[in-house]
């Protein structure tokens, strides 16, 4: 929880910033108490911050002036009217290139609260805005995100059409799920990267100031500085090695930037650069990028997404382009090596999700099209492109060819010949849809959904630009194009983990029943703020013994500390209780051991039986169990902690 104290820290460097402004823009400058400030105040935008209690809103002034972000619980207000103890962050900026005209300010809000509904404002005293709102959620646990693929406002040649489509779609998606907490973009926001008309049709649904936008930079938005001016991105490294010309004060746009948002670490890139022959740091400084931030940021989260505008593996037009064949092969092998779960992609305006990739190659071949739950190994990645958010353009989809089924080869699903290798479920209905990922302790469900039909708004149908495939019965709003569960690896210090020798015939081994999911104790319950106490069970234990000499053999098992982010209690707190779920192989439960909140003792901290069996015992095979009681001081802080128990067994 952010203190007030951080706040007022806050607040007192975004006045430095302030300052700095105003000396660096020399005389003349409006105060911010001047009622003569008569600033247009246009294009503003909520866009995430570094974390889940940070927001950044950036905007177009007409005037060069000193303004602020103001920001108040809404039940603050009265009648409308912002309290006096609301709070302002001072903004910065720059002026825009010609074309656009005016300025560009930005300000990141800071020190939010959980659960709260806020209002705010940009400009200055006496010349604000009007009020926006936004809430925040849970800082912890599970959540959803949407995903919207090129909206690319003017592809069509028809702004208004394409404009109705995008408004469309994010009220139509953010109807179904209110409680999203992330709108993230697959990049190509315009057609044309300077053109204002364009951003002013993007910027115009209403949800892009409740709702904050994670901006991706697509082919279409580089060729400016329009998307920098209107897109603000928190951690971003704005190095020449990230901009595809090398020059981040030249006339494109560009930067990598990441930013985490509650257990997930977001990493966002410029796929524009991908050769360093094109004067950046192309895909290589991507990698760097991607590795830096992963190892220094990695365990502070449980997720790692990965956002950028040219899918590498799509099933479409772009799906054969030589740049892209470049990308499949720098970028696979690196992101599987960093532990990348989800990698979302855009520019070929049609739907694919691949099967689990592992070093740019299927990773299993027994996954099938289409499956819905896929457990990935380690280093299994899964890729999604997103279709047209707006409708102003469709890609047909592409038929493989003979250039091979790893790396940078485009050839067919050996299970399913019309497709590409790589990807387990292509489509191309020409409606528009968004991606919805769902956020849980142990997995992530990806699902694509149609937000529309064939029916206007449909800029690219109705121009007759784009056919369309899409059957209204059976496929109308709302209903889902594809859906799958991915069930995470689990690695060193993120979940409960064991290392599972296999049981030959004639000897002693053990193994996890099925699935080694997160042993997931769920919230803990407050006991009148003295303890927390939750339960679970550990994921059963199966024993084989089919050795001739009887031997004893015991298996037991301790905890680490249960950590979430820096913060960090005790495995001692946790206690079981063994049993024999199926008896086998003689085996005898060994006694259960108590929470240290209870004896002060050790608890799991230490290796604990859980079950073993003598000399001359019969052979066989026995299920083993536990029972988990969590006991925590009342202290500990919020959060969502997990540790890893660690087990062994000894056999003579
Ligand atoms: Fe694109």
């Amino acid at each position: 929880m952010r203190t007030s104290l951080v706040r007022h820290r806050m607040v007192a460097t975004a006045t430095a910033a302030f300052l700095g402004l105003g000396v660096a823009l020399g005389s003349g400058l409006a105060s911010p108490a001047s009622a003569a400030d008569t600033a247009t105040l246009s294009g503003i935008i909520l866009g995430v911050g570094a974390n889940e209690s940070q927001r950044i809103v950036t905007w177009y002034s007409s005037a060069d002036n000193a303004q602020q972000v103001q920001v108040a619980p809404t039940a603050d207000l009265a009648n409308g009217e912002f309290p006096a103890s609301a709070v302002t962050f001072a903004a910065a900026g720059a002026a825009n290139i010609a074309t656009s005209g005016g300025f560009n300010r930005h300000a990141t809000v800071t020190g939010l609260k959980e659960h709260t509904a806020y209002s705010y404002r940009v400009g200055s005293e006496g010349n604000w805005s009007p009020a926006y709102a936004f809430k925040t959620q849970d800082f912890e646990g599970d959540y959803d995100f949407l995903f919207y693929g090129d909206p690319q406002i003017g592809s069509s040649g028809d702004v208004a059409r394409d404009q109705a489509g995008w408004v469309d779609t994010v009220n139509v998606s953010t109807a179904a799920n209110p409680n999203a907490e992330l709108l993230v973009s697959g990049g190509d926001q315009v057609e044309t990267a300077n053109t204002e008309t364009q951003w002013n049709a993007f910027l115009a649904p209403e949800q892009l100031r409740q709702y904050p936008w994670v901006a991706t930079i697509g082919n279409h938005d580089v060729g400016g500085k329009a998307y920098e001016q209107h897109l603000y991105t928190p951690n971003t490294d704005r190095s020449g090695a990230f901009y595809s010309n090398g020059q981040p004060n030249g006339t494109q746009s560009g930067g990598d930037y990441w930013f985490i948002y509650k257990d997930t670490l977001f990493i966002d890139l410029n796929s524009n650069s991908y050769a360093t022959s094109q004067g950046g740091g192309g895909d290589a400084a991507h990698v760097q990028y991607v590795t830096d931030t992963v190892k220094a940021h990695g365990g502070e989260a449980k997720w790692t997404v990965l956002v950028y505008h040219h899918s590498i593996y799509s099933p479409a037009d772009h799906a054969k382009d030589g740049d892209n064949k470049i990308r499949r092969t720098d970028f696979p092998t690196a992101f599987s090596n960093l532990g990348v779960d989800l990698v979302l992609q855009g520019h070929d305006h049609s739907y694919s999700r691949s099967y689990e990739i592992k070093n740019g190659a299927k990773a299993n071949p027994d996954e099938k099209p289409g499956q819905g739950d896929v457990f990935t190994g380690p280093g299994g990645v899964i890729y999604v492109t997103a279709n047209s958010a707006s409708g102003s353009k469709y890609y047909d989809i592409t038929a493989p060819d003979n250039s091979g089924t790893s790396g940078a080869g485009n050839g067919a699903d050996p299970q399913n010949p019309s497709s590409y290798w790589y990807n387990s479920v292509q489509n191309q209905e020409h409606v528009r849809s968004y991606v919805k990922v769902e956020v849980r302790n142990d997995k992530l469900v990806v699902a694509n959904l149609r937000s529309g039909t064939c029916a206007a708004p449909n800029a690219a149908v109705e121009l007759g630009k784009s056919p369309c495939s899409n059957t209204a019965e059976g496929q109308p709003v709302g209903s889902i194009v594809d859906k799958v569960t991915v069930h995470p690896y689990h690695a060193d210090g993120q979940d409960i983990q064991v290392d599972v020798p296999t049981a030959a015939p004639g000897e002693f081994g053990w193994t996890i029943d099925g699935y080694n999911g997160l042993v997931d104790l769920g919230t803990a319950a407050d006991h009148n703020g003295d303890f927390y106490a939750a339960t679970g069970k550990i994921n059963p234990i199966v024993v084989s013994d089919s050795r001739r000499s009887l031997a004893p053999w015991s298996i037991s098992a301790g905890v680490g500390d249960f950590k979430d982010a820096s913060k960090t209690f005790s495995g001692a707190y946790l206690s079981w209780s063994p049993y024999v779920l199926t008896a086998g192989a003689g085996a005898q439960a060994s006694g259960a051991v108590p929470s240290a909140y209870d004896d002060h003792g050790e608890g799991l901290s230490v290796s604990r039986g859980l079950a073993w069996a003598d000399q001359g015992h019969a052979r066989g095979t026995a299920k083993l169990g536990a029972d988990l009681d969590l006991k925590i001081p009342g202290d500990v802080d919020k959060g969502s902690y997990r540790a890893t128990l660690t087990i062994t067994a000894l056999s003579s």
